[in-house]
């Protein structure tokens, strides 16, 4: 097959139209074909129930409703931040213990909670994963103890305004980690410190460096390395085992893409416990942590300032018709409000703003960092692509012809051999992968 064929085919095979124009109903069938498949791993994996589950990738759960997701306009004087906190690690890390804990020391879960849910888990026969199950919402999260929905949660602290998104571990749910991601401004690693369990998620296949490359990725620019389970009795607040564990995650963050001095902060954690999270660690615990607490190593993060007054940009990640046309995707640049006039880029669009929702919220203005949908006029849901972006009409953001790309091979295989085609009938430059043997 040559070259042009073979394109083609590709243009065939996947669920786009001729137009390019993604088919939802044989997307949702590759997607439903793709979760089937996960789940018979899941659950041979897990030796469990052979009853598979359907599940739809990439929804996320509301776990705890925003108490002020009104913007910049309605919090005159409010003069906190907004950012998107993806927890990502590898399975069984402790991410949403982690999560849970923190909704339970930020005072929205309450002690009766607490109780009811350690009386489900151990009915589950699954005792430790009570704070878990905060996060955890959904009968088969609960039943196998496996995150599989992106949970979403809100707190706050003395500066910020926090999202969690409580990504899922397991290598068959990367889909809605990826998801997670690219909704995020900073992600916090967990690690787990415990005997044994540090190893598997570092090794190679480890998800605890498949969560770290695609976190670099897909733009989260900074992250909180949290070395969970420190209380374990294999640890003990072992400064050897902490050491240990960041010694060897430093050489593997730098080489993944991230600085590891500017960008990188790790610390000591028990997110079951909840120590060194609130307030830091007692020293009769853990003499030598003189670092922050989770807390205020997160208010401590300084991300790129966003100006809310800047040029109106948003990429779009997903559309649908729901009364018009419904478009998903973060603000990363000025803000966005009803009534607005903007350009859809690349093909020049003009269009209207009726309506912008944050989570289920329908607010007057969103700003920079906030993950919107917004429900348009002027445009049919089919002309858009994912990847185009909503935009000012004053300062629309430039289509180019050509860019400068740099692109980063994260890992080659052995025997496989890249080519750079060029094919003159597209117009296109791609990369082909043959196995030299
Ligand atoms: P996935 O969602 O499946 O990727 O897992 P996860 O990273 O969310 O882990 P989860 O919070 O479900 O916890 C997995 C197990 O680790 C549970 O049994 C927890 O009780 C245990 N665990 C989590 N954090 C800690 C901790 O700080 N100390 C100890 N001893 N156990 C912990
Ligand atoms: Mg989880």
């Amino acid at each position: 097959m040559d070259i042009e064929e073979e394109i083609r085919s590709l243009q065939l095979d996947s669920s786009e139209d001729n137009n390019g124009v993604v088919n939802p109903e044989a997307a949702k069938l590759e997607q439903i074909e793709e979760s089937d498949k996960m789940d018979v791993d899941l659950n041979n994996e897990a030796h469990k129930e052979s009853q598979s589950v359907h599940v739809e990738p990439s929804k996320v759960k509301e776990i705890s409703a925003p108490e002020d997701i009104e913007g910049p306009e309605d919090a005159e004087g409010d003069k906190k931040r907004h950012l998107n906190v993806v927890f990502i690690g590898h399975v069984d890390a402790g991410k949403s213990t982690t999560g849970g804990q923190i909704l339970f020391l930020s005072g929205q879960v309450d002690d009766r909670t607490i109780q009811k849910y350690e009386k489900e888990a151990k009915d589950k026969s699954r005792e430790s994963w009570y704070m878990a199950y905060i996060m955890d919402t959904n009968e088969e999260e609960r039943v196998k103890g496996k995150t599989v929905e992106v949970g979403r949660a809100h707190f706050e602290t003395e500066t910020t305004r926090f999202t969690i998104l409580d990504a899922p571990g397991h290598k068959s749910y990367v889909p809605n980690m990826i998801s997670g991601a690219s909704q995020a401004d900073i992600g916090v690693l967990v690690i787990s410190a415990r005997k044994g369990e540090f190893e598997t998620g570092y090794e190679r296949g480890g998800q605890t460096r498949e969560h770290v490359q695609l976190a670099k990725t897909l733009g989260v620019s900074k992250l909180l390395v949290v070395v969970n389970k420190m209380d374990d009795p294999t640890v003990n607040w072992s400064k050897e085992r902490y050491d240990e564990i960041e010694s060897k995650m430093i050489p593997f963050l730098r080489s993944s893409g991230y600085n590891v001095k500017k960008d990188v902060h790790f610390l000591p954690l028990s997110g079951l416990v909840g120590l060194n999270m609130k307030t830091r660690v007692d020293k009769s615990l853990c003499s030598w942590w003189n670092g922050p607490c989770l807390f205020e190593a997160l208010d401590a993060i300084e991300v790129p300032f966003r100006d809310p007054k800047g040029p109106f940009r948003m990429p779009i990640i997903d559309k649908f018709k729901d009364m018009g046309t419904v478009v998903m995707g973060k603000v990363e640049s000025g803000s966005v409000r009803e009534g607005d006039s903007l350009l859809v880029m690349p093909n020049k669009a003009q269009v209207k703003v009726f309506a912008v929702y944050c989570d289920e919220n329908k607010v007057k203005l969103a700003g920079p960092g906030e993950n919107v949908r917004v429900r348009l006029s002027g445009i049919e849901e089919e002309d858009i692509i994912s990847g185009f972006v909503l935009s000012s009409i004053a300062k629309p953001i430039p289509a180019v012809y050509e860019f400068v790309a740099q692109l980063q091979i994260l890992e080659l295989l052995d025997n496989v051999c890249i080519y750079l085609v060029f094919c003159p009938t597209f117009r296109v430059l791609f990369f082909k992968f043959f196995s030299c043997q």
